[in-house]
């Protein structure tokens, strides 16, 4: 996986915002839907194009669209803040929803809801997930991805550790993995230091 850390005012802005223990769930979630916006938006700077001849009212010029939009893949229930920004900007994508929780004792993830279509077809696939901690969710979402037939794999998270980093860089899934920041290390109980907690709590409650 190549990793690559997108640098701009406003994402640091934006990411204060979510490490901050002050920011209420209301804010937080407003804040997450800013800062994947400009997320995408950047992860998706060379996606593959179209081009077609159009017509402004003055003259003939060369055109550009999406032809195939990418499937959408957030993983349930943090990545879920992440979704209205992906589908403002590619309005014809489907989604396929990951539920994965992790066990807090293992650190393993605990799949609990899956409606990734069976064969995507070679389909360029987007997972959406702000944290990348131990890294063991999302090995596991990128294993259901490309044994589902995927065809190139974006990953958007927010923050993640270096250890989360070292296991996807070093494991066999290719692909490219955006970030706002890498973070310092994990504490013993596998949380991001210094992060912004737990990312699903801070949507949606502690339930
Ligand atoms: C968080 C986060 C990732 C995962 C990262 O979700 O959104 O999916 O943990 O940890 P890992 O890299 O060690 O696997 P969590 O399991 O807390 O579920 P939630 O989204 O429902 O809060």
């Amino acid at each position: 996986m190549e990793v690559t850390v997108i640098q701009h005012a406003l994402i640091n802005e934006k990411l204060t915002v979510l490490r901050d223990v002050e920011t209420s769930n209301e804010r937080f979630r407003e804040a997450l839907n800013d800062l994947s916006f400009f997320l995408i938006y950047e992860a998706l700077r060379e996606i593959e194009m179209v081009g077609k001849d159009i017509h402004t009212p003055l003259a003939k010029t060369k055109g550009f669209f999406l032809e195939d939009y990418p499937v959408l893949v957030p993983v349930v229930r943090a990545g879920l803040g992440m979704l209205d920004a992906a589908l403002a900007l590619l309005p014809r994508s489907q989604v396929g929803f990951l539920g994965a929780r992790r066990n807090e004792t293992t650190f393993e993830p605990e799949e609990y809801l899956n409606t990734i279509p069976e064969d995507l077809n070679g389909s360029h696939v987007i997972v959406l997930d702000p944290m990348l901690a131990t890294g063991g969710s999302l090995l596991h979402t990128l294993e259901i991805v490309r044994s589902s037939g995927a065809g190139s794999i974006s990953v958007i998270c927010v923050i993640a550790s270096p250890e989360g980093i070292e296991t996807i860089s070093s494991s066999s899934y290719s692909g490219d993995l955006f970030l706002a920041a890498i973070d310092e290390k994990l504490n013993e109980t596998a949380f991001i230091l210094p992060g912004l907690g737990d990312a699903g709590d801070r949507q949606f409650g502690a339930m």
